[in-house]
């Protein structure tokens, strides 16, 4: 680094009221000072980032109660629950030949922390304790592999597809990551087929937002840009530019922690890809008034989908019943981050997305930060809130999307949806209700075929045998006791 860029760098960060961050620079070694500096070089413009900090501040106050939210129109949406078998095979077929002509891509977010569950290892590497003991990443990958042979056999392809999957870490889940994929062969993919790319990270502000946190001296504390920093990533990792150059035209896009997610799904690449969406967003239906998850509303003022919290409607929203059917609540399209891109859109879009604090807003989030204290000179670990962490949501970006272009699929939550949050001993959503989710579905499909699952038994169906309960003729007649793999 010249002397030039290193007093820009000095500069740049005195002008931005940040000074306290060089106290202890001139006690560094050179190794330390040049590790420093490369850290502050990666942040553009810090006085543009401190005032980012405030407005994140201003819109994590910011009432949007006033906004008027209601359903998606019908031409938006649809339900796996009552669709016609002529279009469910429609579809289906739509998303395998996309498949076998390799303009499908899985994208994977696997950059979280996995704080609440506790583990030290990235959330895919994750064994729930099922009968074969497959972690997370195993159970998908081979989700892929299979749906790979389905499509080659629909086709009659004498070669087997490909599906690119891009997989979104972080610095916590890099390294971890990949060494989990290559101590396990890639479980059976190609190692071409699987590229591992990672979001970036943000500087951690104390509580006023005006400071910035160390970490350690010559370190500032960072922590990841949350899931909507996969829209910078793709871009800023050539990631969008290789799927434009594999000719890749539809991205299907899912969490690391859904124990039943239908990677790579025809189906639902088919909804889109008829409908001529450029991004669509499956939801499974709201349990009750009271659940804790986010919807896919229409804002009625702007006429946009968007995201909204549980705690952002009035009970009596929530409450309400569905007017066409009042066994059903009014808003129910419970967001489960699962969302299909045309590449198409992407390109179009990032650019902008990235640029405006309109469409990728910061959230803030209070947390417990280990840093150093300026006044002591020690490092501590606080134990309540001292900082701010900063993020972004990767559904914000929905409002930029004309509602004619927005799609919403209804699945039933049993087939398609259970996250891993929290460690065992919670209320939901832990290691043992996914086990017994991910069973119980695998129990469905052998019994629906004519097998016989001994009373309060359950089996596991490996994905090899089986992508969502089709090829499973052959347990037909046979008896299965509790743990048997099929
Ligand atoms: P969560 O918001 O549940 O976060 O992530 P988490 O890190 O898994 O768990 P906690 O909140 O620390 O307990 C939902 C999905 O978004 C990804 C996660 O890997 C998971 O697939 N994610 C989250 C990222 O890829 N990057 C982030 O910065 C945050």
């Amino acid at each position: 680094m010249t002397v030039e860029s290193q007093q820009y760098i000095f500069d740049t960060f005195n002008k931005a009221n940040q000074g306290h961050i060089f106290k202890y620079y001139n006690d560094l070694n050179t190794d330390e000072q040049v590790q420093f500096l490369n850290q502050l070089a990666s942040i553009e413009n810090p006085s543009k980032l401190v005032s980012t900090v405030t407005d994140a501040i201003k819109y994590s106050s910011s009432n949007s109660s006033s906004k008027n939210f209601t359903q998606l129109p019908n031409e938006q949406t649809a339900s796996t629950l009552d669709l016609d078998p002529n279009t469910s095979q429609h579809w289906s077929e739509l998303g395998f030949k996309a498949i076998a002509d390799g303009e499908v891509a899985v994208l994977l977010m696997a950059g979280g922390q996995g704080t609440r569950l506790g583990s030290s290892d990235p959330k895919g590497c994750y064994d729930v304790s099922l009968p074969s003991h497959k972690p997370l990443f195993q159970i998908q990958a081979e989700k892929v592999l299979k749906i790979q042979h389905l499509a080659q056999n629909k086709l009659k392809l004498a070669k087997l597809p490909q599906i690119m999957w891009y997989i979104m870490t972080s610095g916590p889940t890099r390294k971890s990551t990949e060494k989990f994929f290559i101590q396990h062969n890639y479980f059976g993919l190609d190692s071409n087929q699987v590229i591992f790319f990672n979001q970036g990270t943000l500087p951690c502000f104390d509580l006023s937002g005006e400071k910035v946190l160390l970490q350690s001296k010559h370190a500032i504390c960072e922590s990841p840009d949350g899931n909507g920093g996969l829209y910078k990533a793709l871009l800023n990792n050539g990631i969008l530019e290789d799927m434009i150059n594999k000719n890749i035209k539809h991205i299907h896009m899912y969490c690391v922690d859904n124990a039943l997610v239908k990677v790579a799904d025809p189906l639902f690449l088919g909804f889109a890809i008829d409908r001529e969406f450029d991004l669509a967003t499956k939801v499974v239906r709201k349990r009750d008034a009271n659940e804790s998850v986010g919807l896919i509303v229409l804002n009625d003022d702007t006429k946009r989908p968007c995201v909204i919290e549980y705690s952002e409607i009035s009970q009596e929203l929530a409450e309400k019943k569905d007017p066409q059917d009042d066994s059903k609540l009014f808003l129910r399209a419970a967001n489960i981050v699962n969302h299909y891109y045309s590449v198409d859109f992407l390109a179009k879009m990032i650019p902008q997305w990235i640029s405006s604090q309109e469409y990728l807003p910061f959230h803030i989030a209070n947390k417990k930060i280990p840093a150093i204290d300026l006044k002591t000179d020690q490092f501590y670990k606080p134990e309540t809130p001292n900082g701010i962490k900063l993020e972004q949501f990767i559904f914000d970006v929905f409002t930029s999307v004309e509602l004619s272009k927005f799609g919403c699929l209804e699945v039933d939550r049993a087939d398609e949806f259970s996250p891993l949050k929290n460690a065992d001993g919670a209320k939901n959503d832990t290691p043992t209700s996914c086990r017994q989710d991910y069973l119980k579905r695998g129990t469905n499909w052998v019994k629906e075929n004519g097998g016989h699952v001994d009373e309060g038994a359950y089996v596991e169906v490996d994905p090899m045998s089986s992508y969502d309960g089709e090829g499973l003729e052959f347990v037909k007649g046979k008896t299965f006791a509790n743990g048997d793999i099929v």
